[in-house]
């Protein structure tokens, strides 16, 4: 299958290339800048995509990249520090600007027989973030579309298929984007439409079959997407050789249990091992007030129940995973990107070696949109693909101090009724993640005539796109109120809500 490469300078927009490219229904894969050029020949890429990155190539030692890219012959398309590279690489000019150019600009067409700009209307609005500008074109290029503050917005070499762009096509506010890299991959490249969600399942179920062969799959499942769709993929391969382990760690929001256990055991018909553990877990966490030893108590107690499961199911040889590729592709730390994990995340952690388990992660070639594409196919349903985040040390990082049974339930009270009034305005698929929280306070209140002294409940409701940054959102007062009103009514033992607005960062989504 042709594939385009996207050579990662660290931009904070590569995945949004690659995932842009998908959308066509073309396959890309992301490499580090350092993959030799024949390891994309081994690949068989037909096309080469240089993407931006925050670096100067003004700089020593700024990232370059094989110089052998150049000879595979294929096309190459530099976008932004990409474009800069092509040019300096091959013989142009590169200087700082003496106004870097940030946001929007007009884009106007040069050459109008362009082929990456093909049925680009001139005056487009496009998408800038560029210190640097080229002063001489390397021999070959011309220049093909220009902006206020840049000759060389698009250039070209037609002979040899370089194409450079100093804008962003991949991102939203670059009007016909999307058309610029259709014309490359498709028109320049000449990719076919061949990556498409049906036809991964039929490829990923073959290569499941011949991994696992006649052995057994273990995977923990935990009602979120990724492992849902992977838990759906290997069941539809293999069936009864897959086991699913759902442990009930005692954390989790009210009726959860129940919702997984009919929807797996009863509609997927598949083998659902459901781990009652919430004792050691909450044994595990008493007297613990410390965000990052909660964290690493419920991890750590989390793989002792795992384990424990997959001795009594007996004979397994493969732990199947809903690893994602954004979790697969190496990251290229260059100084001004900004580092990604900083709480620590549980997972299964040194386990596979441990109790010499193969991984199975069938899904690892693939972005969040298409999982849920995939899942949809599968027959998950919206609110299994497309329900909110939550943390794997669940409502444990939301109560806030101790975690106990009686805050851990008031908690879930409030969270069913939080996530009621989501549903009911239209909001819960609107907002990456609305949630209570507890606070270990109390404060007074008046209820008829008697005075309370009782607990108070957050609301944390944000919008983000990737989880890295969010905001808080703007919901209605109406909704606010009801939501309020609701809670204080019929939770008992909490006689106050209040609101978090605070954006990350500085502060994080959760609060723990
Ligand atoms: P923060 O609080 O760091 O959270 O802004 C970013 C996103 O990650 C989720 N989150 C977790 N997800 N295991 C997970 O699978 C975890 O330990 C964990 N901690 C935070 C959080 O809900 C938000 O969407």
């Amino acid at each position: 299958m042709a594939i385009i490469a996207v050579l990662d300078f660290g931009s904070q927009y590569t995945q949004v290339i690659a995932r842009r490219i998908r959308e066509c229904q073309v396959l890309t894969r992301i490499y580090h800048y350092t993959t030799p050029a024949s390891k994309l020949a081994e690949e068989g890429v037909a096309g080469v995509i240089l993407s931006g990155g925050p670096a100067s190539v003004l700089a020593d030692e700024s990232p370059r990249p094989d110089p052998g890219v150049f000879q595979l012959g294929v096309p190459v398309l530099g976008i932004c520090y990409g474009l800069q590279l092509m040019a300096t690489m091959l013989g142009g000019k590169v200087g700082h600007s003496s106004r870097r150019e940030y946001g929007r600009g007009l884009l106007t067409l040069d050459a109008l027989d362009s082929p990456l700009l093909k049925g680009i209307p001139s005056d487009t609005r496009v998408w800038n973030s560029h210190g640097d500008k080229i002063e001489k074109l390397p021999a070959g290029f011309t220049q093909a579309a220009s902006t206020e503050n840049s000759s060389f917005a698009a250039v070209e070499d037609r002979d040899r298929l370089f194409f450079g762009l100093q804008f962003h096509p991949e991102v939203v506010h670059s009007d016909h984007g999307r058309e610029i890299l259709e014309n490359f991959i498709f028109g320049i490249c000449g990719c076919t439409k061949n990556w498409t969600m049906s036809g991964y399942i039929d490829k990923a179920i073959d290569e499941i079959r011949q991994t696992v062969g006649d052995k057994n799959v273990i995977l923990g499942l935990s009602g979120g997407v990724d492992s849902s769709v992977a838990a759906a993929l290997v069941h539809r391969a293999i069936g009864p050789q897959l086991t699913c382990v759902f442990v009930d760690n005692g954390l989790l929001r009210k009726d959860e249990r129940q919702k997984v256990e009919n929807l797996y055991a009863s509609n997927f018909n598949l083998n659902l091992k459901v781990v009652d553990a919430t004792d050691k877990f909450l044994d595990a966490l008493a007297g613990i007030t410390d965000p990052e030893t909660k964290r690493k108590t419920i991890g750590h107690v989390f793989i002792d129940v795992f384990e424990e499961s997959i001795r009594e199911i007996g004979e397994v040889n493969f732990l199947g995973q809903g690893t994602l590729y954004p979790d697969v592709i190496e990251s290229v730390n260059i100084a001004g990107n900004p580092s990604a994990v900083i709480k620590s995340h549980h997972n299964v952690g040194g386990l596979p070696e441990k109790m010499n388990l193969q991984l199975l992660e069938p899904l690892r070639e693939l972005f969040k949109d298409e999982v849920r594409a995939l899942g949809a196919e599968l027959g998950l349903s919206k609110e299994v693909l497309w329900r909110q985040p939550f943390p794997g040390p669940g409502l444990g990082v939301r109560v806030i101090g101790e975690v106990t049974a009686e805050r851990l339930e008031v908690l879930r009270e409030a969270d069913a009724i939080l996530e009621d009034e989501m549903y009911r305005s239209d909001l819960y698929y609107n907002l990456w993640q609305s949630f209570c929280v507890f606070l270990p306070v109390r404060t007074v209140g008046v209820m008829g005539d008697e005075r309370t002294y009782d607990n108070v409940i957050a609301l944390r409701l944000v919008e983000s796109i990737d989880a890295m940054t969010a905001d808080w959102a703007n919901v209605p007062h109406e909704v606010l109120q009801t939501v309020s009103n609701r809670i204080i009514n019929e939770v008992k033992g909490v006689n106050r809500v209040v609101l978090d607005i605070s954006s990350k960062p500085p502060s994080t989504i959760e609060w723990e």
